[in-house]
């Protein structure tokens, strides 16, 4: 298994350590995890799957709660809009 892996986050490549968790990858690489109906950018708050604040489109599925998902290499990454 390795130890880093490269994903992509709204058309960037970022590296983080194998069992980092798609919001805090989405943090690394400074990226909201989606905007609100009022334009604001949003982020992961709880942390445990509970507030969905941390909605993403991840390999193309919307609205998946990324504090719950784990980095796989390859990954493709984008703002929930
Ligand atoms: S941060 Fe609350 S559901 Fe993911």
């Amino acid at each position: 298994m390795p130890e880093m892996l490269s994903l992509r986050i709204n058309g960037a490549t970022v590296r983080v350590a194998n069992g980092t968790s798609v919001s805090a990858a989405m943090l690394i690489a400074g990226q909201p995890t989606r905007i609100s109906v009022t334009g604001e950018p949003r982020g992961p708050v709880c942390g445990m799957g509970i507030c969905f604040e941390c909605r993403a489109i991840v390999n193309g599925m919307p609205h998946q709660r990324t504090c719950q998902l784990l980095c796989e290499e390859g990954m493709t990454v984008e703002t929930n809009r």
